[in-house]
């Protein structure tokens, strides 16, 4: 599998607004769903578990999907008998997980996904009934956000747009509010998180 973080991975948590954005797209998670320690979720696009670990610490375990080795290599190595995060290198849309979850997180993943219907189908399957889906990633954007935009299929989301596909994938209670602002020298790029339930 080509691995698009392998010379992000190491620096991956040293930018502050990095941080600073994942940890208001937990606490919106926290405010939308109550969450308890008997709940199974995954992180879909973990990364390092700059999310995961914050919910991680609410819940019985937190799964972290991922594509990339050197990604997950960073997450295990955050990993500590009290707080830790069971990753999984796979790619669930070409070979699914036999597991479902009580929820899905995912924290600037979204726009790494070319066949969206596709892909909420997906998540779909691995859920639980009455379980929760909680997507961040950027409002739509001019192709700026990125340095490089290899591996990006959406400069951002319209988000009306993806209402109707979650919604079509078999969701409701879809409901979409701004979590955070990243501020770049030339630009501002709003955040977004798309919270739904399971139909
Ligand atoms: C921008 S990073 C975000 C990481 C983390 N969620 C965070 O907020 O710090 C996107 C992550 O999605 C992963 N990714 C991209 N495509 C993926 C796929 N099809 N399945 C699983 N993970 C994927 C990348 O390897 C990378 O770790």
């Amino acid at each position: 599998m080509h691995d698009n973080f392998l010379h992000k991975a190491k620096d991956w948590d040293a930018l502050p607004l990095r941080v600073q954005n994942t940890l208001s797209i937990s606490h919106a998670i926290m405010n939308e769903f109550k969450l308890n320690d008997s709940m199974e979720i995954m992180d879909f696009g973990v990364g390092t578990g700059l999310l995961g670990f914050e919910i991680a610490r609410h819940v019985k375990k937190v799964y972290g999907v991922d594509t990339s080795k050197s990604m997950l290599e960073q997450l295990e190595a955050k990993n500590t008998p009290e707080l830790s995060i069971t990753p999984l290198c796979q790619d669930i849309v070409a070979e699914p997980l036999s597991q479902k979850f009580d929820g899905v997180i995912s924290s600037m993943t979204l726009h790494h996904i070319e066949h969206l219907d596709q892909f909420f189908k997906v998540l779909h399957r691995h859920l639980k009934d009455e379980s929760f889906i909680a997507i961040a990633d950027l409002e739509r954007e001019d192709g700026t956000f990125h340095s490089d935009n290899t591996g990006v299929f959406h400069f951002g989301f319209d988000t009306d747009e993806l209402i109707k596909i979650v919604e079509d994938a078999g969701f409701w209670h879809v409901k979409v509010q701004t979590t955070h602002t990243i501020s770049k020298p030339h630009r501002d790029f709003p955040i977004f998180l798309l919270s739904a339930r399971k139909r």
